[in-house]
């Protein structure tokens, strides 16, 4: 697979020479409100109305019924969506580092102990039987920020994303992934989750005087030519539209 995906999110294909490279993972970095869930929700959609390529949502996040209705305000049905077997949502927001523990311990308790919580190898199966279950070509986990809170250790939870993002990896699906920053500014670290994928965009709020502009940067996509600039976008009922040709700051 070396071919390119449309974005489905306008001006961005101009960013990366083309459109996200086929079967590879990117990681999308933004503080919240920057319009994370909003642009892979857009990827999904327009993959699955305007290429016919089905697509898979994991959230770590929000509920079936949130991401829904808020998906709606941009006309996007993906609750049709689901029911023409174009689309698959999967609630992953109870996974936590005990469920491997726990299956262990209640292996011979009812169901209802066991399926509160689940552990990525379980999610990653579930993912691939929906991947072939709906022919899904595309594949959105938002956001691996919410594991942090739900791995509270360190080292497992920087276990539990390596495994997911190689797992993702070798799915054979383009995958958006979704983070966030915890420190802001030029001199940022870089994120461990970084080096593991191979493109990594970044959404910004930034602050002229009393102005604020949102901007996107691609800061890396391997074996891409890419327009490394940082550059406007807006997020309107279109939901994401990116400016690659306007100035930052009005003038
Ligand atoms: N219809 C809309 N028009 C303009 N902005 C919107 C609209 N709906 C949501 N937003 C903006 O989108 C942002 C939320 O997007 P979202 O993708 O949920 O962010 P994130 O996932 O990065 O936290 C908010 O800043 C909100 O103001
Ligand atoms: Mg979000």
């Amino acid at each position: 697979m070396s071919g390119k995906v449309d974005t489905g999110i306008p001006g961005l294909d101009d960013l990366v020479d083309g459109g996200f490279p086929e079967g590879r993972v990117i990681l999308v970095i933004g503080g919240p409100g920057t319009g994370k869930t909003i642009l892979c929700s857009q990827f999904l959609y327009k993959g699955m109305y305007e290429k016919n390529e089905p697509g898979v949502f994991v959230s770590f996040d929000e509920s079936k019924s949130q991401f829904y209705s808020e998906m709606k305000q941009f006309g996007w049905d993906f609750e049709r969506a689901e029911r023409e077997q174009k689309f698959a949502f999967i609630d992953a927001t109870r996974i936590s580092q005990v469920a491997k523990l726990k299956e262990a311990i209640y292996k011979d308790e009812a169901p209802s102990l066991r399926e509160r919580d689940l552990s990525i190898d379980r999610l990653i199966e579930g993912l691939q039987a929906k991947i072939s279950g709906i022919g899904a070509k595309r594949v959105v986990v938002d956001t691996l920020a919410a594991l942090f809170y739900r791995f509270p250790d360190e080292v497992e939870r920087r276990t539990a994303v390596v495994e997911l993002i190689q797992s993702l990896a070798d799915l054979e699906v383009t995958c958006v992934l979704t983070t966030e920053l915890r420190h802001l500014g030029l001199e940022r670290e870089a994120l461990e989750e970084e080096f593991l994928v191979h493109g990594v965009i970044m959404l910004q709020t930034l602050f002229s005087g009393s102005t604020t502009t949102r901007a996107i940067q691609v800061e890396k996509m391997r074996g891409a030519k890419v327009n490394p600039s940082l550059v406007p976008y807006a997020i309107n009922k279109n939901g994401v539209e990116i400016f690659p040709n306007l100035p930052l700051f009005g003038e």
